[in-house]
């Protein structure tokens, strides 16, 4: 009897291919075992296991707080629900940008403690080091540019990035040396559709768009978010597919009225 199990079916090499088939590649996030059981069930391609954790799972105004250990938490319940899907585990603020053995360290755990497939990393030629490093050790890396949620307090808003000319050419740069230096795939958050179908046409490996535009290789999207669960974030390029915040609190007020009746539990609810 073999000990390995099947290989995962969506790979790295797997997405490169949709992108040069012109398939568009779809990623949600997940952060729990439920969750991430459902979305690879109904064939979503990339799950990340975002730091966005930091603010819809924890509460936190930004992604800052979240640790290293709290990310292998969240990555290994959604390793355990999935069959599919590649899943990508973001490396906390704080755990890469110091120097690249941390960075390395930090990789390994996820990988080692969670079983996850890759991580991301925000940033671009000032975490070459890391990015280089982490990779010599086998462990894919994702590039994450634009609006990068971990330097929130350096650009002080989460508005739309490089609609000036200097930080759009500065963005490709880092994009095509994203590429040079080894990553699989980037995400690309928050700037203006042309330069982001510039940089998705002026790259070999895919580009996965968040308010990016059409002309990327692929979506993701907090899944909380287009489930409508979180109802207070509206950007424009947020497509709510349900509206979960009032249909859970509508449950939710039914229960409470089917118990404080006595209506809940009937004759046939209980032994
Ligand atoms: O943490 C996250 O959910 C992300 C996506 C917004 C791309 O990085």
């Amino acid at each position: 009897m073999s000990v390995h199990k099947e290989l995962k079916k969506i790979t790295t090499h797997s997405l490169q291919e949709m992108k040069k088939n012109g398939e568009k590649i779809a990623m949600l996030t997940a952060y729990d075992y439920t969750m991430a059981k459902i979305i690879d069930n109904a064939g979503i391609d990339v799950i990340l296991v975002g730091d966005s954790a930091s603010n819809v799972m924890a509460g936190h105004e930004t992604t800052l707080p979240i640790t290293l250990d709290q990310m292998i938490y969240h990555a290994s319940s959604v390793i355990r629900a999935i069959n599919r899907a590649l899943v990508v585990v973001d490396l906390p603020f704080g755990t890469y940008q110091a120097n690249s053995k941390e960075a390395l360290n930090s990789a390994i755990r996820i990988m080692k403690e969670s079983g996850a497939h890759s991580v991301k990393l925000e940033g671009g030629k000032e975490i070459k080091d890391s990015i280089e490093r982490i990779l010599t050790a086998g462990i894919p890396v994702m590039g994450h540019l634009g609006l990068t949620p971990q330097s929130i307090y350096k650009f002080g808003t989460y508005t739309v990035r490089a609609k000036e000319d200097e930080e759009a050419e500065r963005l490709l740069e880092d994009a095509l040396l994203l590429e040079q230096y080894g990553c699989f795939a980037i995400v690309l958050e928050k700037i203006p559709a042309n330069l982001a179908s510039k940089v998705a046409q002026s790259l070999s490996i895919p580009v996965i768009g968040i308010g990016a535009g059409a002309g990327v290789d692929g979506q993701v999207l907090v899944t909380h978010d287009m489930l409508g669960m979180t109802h207070e974030f509206s950007p424009r390029f947020l497509r709510r597919y349900l509206n979960l915040y009032e249909n859970m609190g509508n449950a939710f007020k039914s229960y409470i009225a089917d118990v404080k009746s006595k209506d809940f539990p009937n004759d046939k609810e209980q032994y």
